[in-house]
């Protein structure tokens, strides 16, 4: 992990209220699926740093992408930035996640999707099979660079008003008796993760998630970002941000 100096290539808006910045740097380290990223924002005002995770990389063009929400002051900064313009961003933070199955089903809900493009860079000759899920059409973002990656994309809005009615757990939930992926990988917010385990409970199936939390230093040195996990020596707490964003379903207490 390096804090390094990146160029904005681009930052677009892409959907409803959802932007899209392109960052390039002089060099790059390894990247997993899932990891993240810290920008500095160019507002000596905001003095903490705001975490996304890495939408996805280039290895040969030193590039990284962030899909993010305009949801306050940070990202509204950020929706400011122009072509041309330096960050201060660190990288690559959090543990990630490495498939060790051949087949994955990936399931992603609202601005949890972002996760989903790099898990199939980082990853090259496996089969992968997304599940988008969105309030409304407005909000669907990254159709087009999963189905350039994955072997299917299936996207669900919450109101009918894109691709299949209903929520993307459920959606997800009746593929997986036809895919039979041998893991899944899920990211979005917690009351998702409430109906995946719901879902997938009995399965057999290991589901992993990507956790989101507030964050400090996203570093592992100011404990802002706990949460609690049940493994077989007991209940205790770990840092999102150092041991995660990445855990078994199964030892997240929700
Ligand atoms: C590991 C990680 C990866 C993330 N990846 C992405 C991503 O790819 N795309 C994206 O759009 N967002 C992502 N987020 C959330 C993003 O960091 C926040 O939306 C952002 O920091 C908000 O900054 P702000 O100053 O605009 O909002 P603030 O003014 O700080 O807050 C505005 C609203 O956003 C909510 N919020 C703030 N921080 C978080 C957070 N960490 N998690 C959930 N909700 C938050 C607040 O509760 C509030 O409702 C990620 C967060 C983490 C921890
Ligand atoms: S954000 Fe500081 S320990 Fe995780």
């Amino acid at each position: 992990m390096k804090d390094r100096i990146a160029t904005v290539v681009k930052n677009v808006p892409v959907a409803d209220g959802i932007w899209s910045m392109t960052i390039a740097f002089d060099d790059i380290e390894e990247i997993k699926g899932a990891q993240f990223l810290d920008i500095k924002l160019p507002d000596p005002s905001k003095v903490l740093r705001r975490p996304f995770c890495i939408c996805d990389f280039d290895k040969e063009n030193k590039t990284a992408d962030v899909c993010y929400a305009v949801v306050g002051e940070g990202t509204k900064v950020l929706s400011g930035v122009k072509a041309g313009e330096k960050l201060n961003v660190l990288l690559p933070l959090g543990n990630g996640y490495v498939p060790k199955g051949n087949k994955i089903m990936l399931i992603g809900g609202g601005m949890g999707t972002a996760v989903l493009p790099a898990v199939v860079t980082a990853n090259p000759g496996k089969e992968f099979h997304a599940f988008i899920g969105f309030a409304n059409k407005g909000k669907v973002v990254l159709e087009k660079e999963l189905g350039e990656k994955c072997a299917s994309v299936t996207v669900a809005t919450d109101d009918g008003s894109y691709g299949k009615k209903g929520f993307v757990t459920t959606v997800a939930r009746e593929a997986a008796d036809v895919l039979k992926p041998d893991e899944i990988l899920v990211c979005g917010p917690e009351v998702m993760y409430k109906a995946i385990r719901k879902c997938f409970d009995g399965s057999g199936i290991p589901v992993y998630v990507s956790l989101e939390q507030r964050m400090g230093c996203g570093i592992g040195a100011c404990l802002v970002c706990n949460c609690k996990v049940k493994r077989a020596d007991g209940e205790g707490y770990v840092r999102v941000c150092k041991d995660g964003p990445v855990f078994l379903l199964d030892e997240v207490v929700l």
